[in-house]
């Protein structure tokens, strides 16, 4: 256990340390600094966020660690080992090279990862740190330790899917923005934003990607709903995502779309009905069929309840009997 934390400890510090390096590259990259402006961003905004640069070389973080060799390197996913057939040994060279950094932090503030965006055309657009002992995916969420103090203020989180729209947000005037690292939203993350609020609102892109997206999110968010949850899901244009829009139509016209976002027991409804013919027994055993899984993850409430009713409306059966059929355990009579 000691030896776990000592080690946590040293990968850490190499973390800072990388980040700082990449911080540094970025003032004297003027293509990344260009890059940066043509998305909108200021120095301000870059500052805020720690955003860095990690120049086109194979081993540009040798400069920074007097042990280029050290295992830390790679049990921190900042290099690769591959081996070197002609020579017979390994070779290692960094892992972000010519990319845009976007530092994750952890709660505390630490760095536990990067996302690189490649600032030209070309795969992977965006290169993220691999699992590490610091750096869970499932679990983490980008920008949510700067956007701490603006949850709370705001009242809500926004959840979007990358690091680009956290930034753009917060330059437009959302700093309560975060993002889900290019994974599916998980309850563990829905549990996470739930600690800092009683009010998530998703906004993914509007593409096929985002729209699948919501969905997951829809189903990680149930076992946590209930009645002093407010979960809503905000449906953008199919050609836009939060930062695009934002800078489209402005901050106004975002905010416009923060307060028309769908509720989710409205989503929840909207998913259950979609592609089912309501108007046979089948569509309607068939629409039941498929809430029956996503209401049983659900803790008895409120909330549970009306979604049942609104489920009986429109299979025609009774609440009582959705409950009976789903083996839904009511809430404790007093
Ligand atoms: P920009 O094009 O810079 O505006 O980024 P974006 O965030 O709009 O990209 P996109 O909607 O395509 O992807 C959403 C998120 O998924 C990104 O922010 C990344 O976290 C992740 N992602 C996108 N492309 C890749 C990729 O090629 N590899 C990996 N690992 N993740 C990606
Ligand atoms: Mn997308
Ligand atoms: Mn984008
Ligand atoms: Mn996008
Ligand atoms: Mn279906």
């Amino acid at each position: 256990r000691a030896e776990v934390q000592a080690k946590s400890l040293a990968l850490s510090e190499v973390m800072t340390k990388a980040g700082e390096y990449y911080k540094q590259q970025l003032r004297s990259a003027p293509p990344a600094i260009a890059y940066l402006k043509k998305r909108g961003l200021t120095g301000e905004i870059a500052a805020r966020f720690g955003l860095g640069f990690a120049p086109d070389a194979w081993d540009g973080l040798r400069s920074v660690f007097a042990d280029y060799q050290a295992p830390e390197l790679v049990e921190a996913g900042l290099v690769i080992d591959k081996s070197d057939e002609e020579g017979g040994g390994r070779k290692r060279y960094d892992r972000f090279r010519d990319r845009v950094m976007f530092p994750i932090r952890n709660t505390k503030g630490q760095i536990i990862g990067f996302g690189g965006r490649i600032m030209e055309q070309g795969e992977p657009k965006y290169l993220n740190s691999p699992e590490t002992p610091l750096f869970q995916k499932g679990y983490e969420l980008y920008g949510l330790f700067e956007a701490r103090q603006a949850i709370r203020d705001a009242g809500y989180v926004l959840v979007t899917e990358g690091y680009m729209d956290v930034v753009a947000l917060a330059q437009m005037g959302f700093p309560q923005a975060v993002a889900t690292l290019g994974t599916a939203c998980t309850p563990t993350h829905v549990q996470k934003l739930l600690r800092q609020t009683d009010h998530v609102v998703f906004s993914f892109d509007g593409d096929t990607a985002g729209r699948r997206a919501a969905r997951r999110a829809l189903d990680a968010c149930l076992p946590h709903a209930n009645d002093d949850k407010f979960i809503k899901f905000l449906f953008l244009p199919a050609e836009h995502d939060p930062d695009s829009f934002i800078r489209e139509f402005g901050a106004d016209a975002f905010e416009q779309q923060v307060h028309e976002a769908m509720p989710l027991s409205q989503f929840f409804m909207r998913e259950m009905i979609a592609d089912h013919d309501l108007n046979s027994a089948e569509g309607r055993a068939k629409t039941q069929f498929d809430a029956k899984p996503l209401l049983q993850t659900m803790q008895p409430s409120g909330l549970r309840l009306q979604m049942v009713r609104n489920l009986a409306q429109v299979t025609q059966t009774t609440p009582a009997e959705i409950e009976a059929l789903f083996e839904l355990s009511q809430p404790v009579a007093r």
